[in-house]
């Protein structure tokens, strides 16, 4: 059984720009010692057991939920923290009108005073992360420095770590550097607190051109998880348009018809849109398979024969816990069965975790999120609303086998989505990749009458990337646009559009989702082989009603001629909203996505005649 005062040897590396770094961050921070991680069975069991007696951690009942644990943070500290996010590009033009920008000098001024004896009475764990498969042509390798063990465990579970990555690194390979700091040093005879951070002083900031990750105060998720939306999308985002690939905050999994014939599809959707519980969907029609390749994050790049593949660069899942139940996501509930990690969720009696629609009754009596007693009339709820599970993707049941391929997986097709309660169709094709691309670019959700006050209150959320993309969104579009460029369109994926959400008068759903799902899944396997019928419209390719495959779905006909009607009036009004939504990203906006605004015009006026 390892113990935290086993190191893997430093030298192991033998990679000096890795040292230097190390090194300076040691000097900077001050802490007690610097601990290199291995990545071993060992280490993530001595990191739990860390936690379990220092405080941090309880162990979940083993008969229930085996090699698992809850850890409860600090109410300050639940969420990504966008308004303290930066992008300190060299050009304050660079990061664009989407994100918060300092000038990368200034900002490391900054943080190196709050940095400076940050980690004292801590251990610095360094972190030798494989974004991808180790040794995939598509991965990239990081190294994330930490006093955080609970980020440790996490990154175990969400990222390969350790000496293998060290080996694949070599003595001179490049990467991304991530220095991560809670931000709450100790002295020497001071208690620690069960979720130490520094809730007042939260950056997190990126620096794309040096391919460095800053982050400061806060110990949860994406904040302190530096290899995934830190690295993998904001980092990654600016290396796939130097390079020429993309990195999208994309969904990826496997559909298989009853012959056995497979499709592999992306999906980019905002929060609140089921994006997981999509990736591991299980079909409602017979002999359709849906398997999971990833739920968050996808990469892209060309391969030889001219198509994308895809890997998932994560190596496990960090979903958000509440909705999620054997209704919902079976597959999910499964895949957090044992050895995860559950954060901010409630706890039974029975030294279980629980959550808001994990059941459909609730239990009687809970210790809360905030470590208080509960029982349904508690009025308050019991798990946070963010409240998380870290688990490893090879648990889930529907894996599938080659998601961890090297090459990745070919991309068939690329979905992308919003919450629309009006006017948007249940799916539309793309008429070829530069309308696909406006399709993405002009992605949207809007609030329902669920929150008052804010009822048909439209966000735009570009290919799902508005929190992600780490320069430029202007720029962004017109990378997609080259990316297209680069292969003949019978190579490229096809791009839809789908909205699962769309309501009728009453505001009830038209559209049953979850499984049913799976009907639009099949119209766009069989678009994707030239099968399936599809009508051209003004603002896109539509089935028909008779094109989908309804067998045994008890939908009104007139539900499903709505879902799949286009209301030429509603899209013309939004035709402004949408000149509005470009005209933020000024003269960066490229004339391609320009153009299929005015042909999107030209084209409803014409259906209106
Ligand atoms: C996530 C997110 O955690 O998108 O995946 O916020
Ligand atoms: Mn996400």
């Amino acid at each position: 059984m390892a113990t935290l005062t086993m190191e893997v040897e430093a030298t192991q590396s033998r990679n000096r720009q890795l040292h230097i770094w190390v090194a300076q961050i040691a000097q900077l921070c001050k802490p007690d010692r610097v601990y290199w991680c291995s990545g071993s069975p060992d280490e993530y069991q001595a990191m739990l057991r860390l936690m379990i007696q220092s405080g941090v951690a309880i162990p979940l009942n083993p008969a229930k939920r085996p090699d698992s644990v809850l850890v409860r943070s600090d109410p300050g500290d639940v969420a990504r923290v966008e308004d303290r996010t930066f992008i300190c590009s060299q050009n304050k033009a660079d990061a664009g009108p989407t994100n918060n920008w300092e000038d990368p000098a200034a900002m490391k001024a900054r943080l190196s005073e709050l940095y400076s004896g940050s980690m004292a009475g801590r251990t610095m764990y360094v972190i030798p992360y494989s974004m991808g498969p180790i040794g995939s042509p598509i991965a990239n390798i990081g190294v994330e420095v930490t006093d955080s063990a609970y980020v440790v465990a996490n990154m175990h579970l969400m990222a390969r770590v350790g000496a293998n990555v060290l080996a694949a690194l070599g003595d001179d390979g490049e990467f991304v550097r991530g220095l991560h700091s809670l931000g709450a040093p100790l002295s020497p005879n001071q208690q620690d607190s069960t979720w130490p951070c520094n809730a007042e002083h939260k950056y997190i900031c990126h620096f794309p051109e040096t391919r460095e990750v800053w982050s400061y105060g806060s110990g949860y998720g994406g904040n302190a998880l530096l290899g995934k939306k830190c690295h993998a999308l904001r980092i990654a985002s600016v290396q796939a348009r130097d390079e020429g690939w993309l990195a999208e905050h994309m969904l990826i999994l496997k559909l298989i018809n009853p012959s056995g014939q497979v499709k592999y599809l992306t999906g980019a959707f905002p929060s609140a849109c089921g994006k997981t519980n999509l990736a591991m969907l299980i079909p409602t029609i017979p002999g359709w398979k849906v398997e999971t390749i990833g739920d968050d994050i996808a990469w892209m790049k060309f391969g030889a024969d001219g198509r994308l593949y895809a890997i998932n660069p994560e190596y496990g899942f960090f979903g958000v816990a509440p909705g999620t139940g054997v209704k919902s996501n079976p597959n999910a509930m499964l895949t957090v069965a044992k050895k995860s990690i559950f954060t901010n969720c409630a706890m039974t009696p029975d030294g279980d975790i629980w959550w808001e629609g994990m059941t459909e009754e609730k239990p009687t009596e809970l210790v809360d999120w905030l470590r208080r007693p509960w029982a349904p009339d508690s009025g308050r709820r019991a798990a946070h609303p963010n409240a998380r599970f870290t688990t490893p993707a090879g648990q889930c049941p529907v894996i599938a086998a080659e998601w961890e391929d090297p090459k990745g997986v070919p991309i068939d097709a690329i979905l992308f989505g919003g919450r629309r309660a009006g006017i948007v169709p249940l799916v539309t094709e793309s008429f070829n990749w530069q309308h696909g691309t406006f399709l993405g670019a002009t992605a949207s959700s809007e609030t329902t009458a669920a929150s008052a006050g804010k009822v048909g209150q439209l966000r735009r959320d570009p290919m799902a990337m508005l929190p992600f993309c780490g320069y430029h969104m202007g720029d962004y579009f017109a990378h997609y646009l080259k990316v297209g460029e680069r292969s003949t369109a019978s190579k490229l994926p096809k791009i839809f559009y789908v909205n699962w959400f769309r309501q009728d008068e009453h505001g009830k759903f038209l559209w049953p989702g979850y499984g049913e799902n799976s009907r639009v899944l099949k119209w766009i396997f069989e678009r994707c082989d030239g099968k399936a019928h599809a009508t051209d419209t003004a603002i896109g390719r539509l089935p028909e009603p008779a094109d989908l495959d309804t067998a045994g779905l008890n939908i009104p006909p007139a539900n499903l001629a709505k879902l799949l009607s286009v209301d030429v009036q509603g899209w013309l009004e939004e035709v402004p909203r949408i000149r509005d939504h470009f005209a933020k990203f000024g003269d960066r906006m490229p004339k391609g996505l320009q153009d299929e605004v005015s042909a999107l015009e030209q084209r409803l006026k014409a259906a209106k005649k």
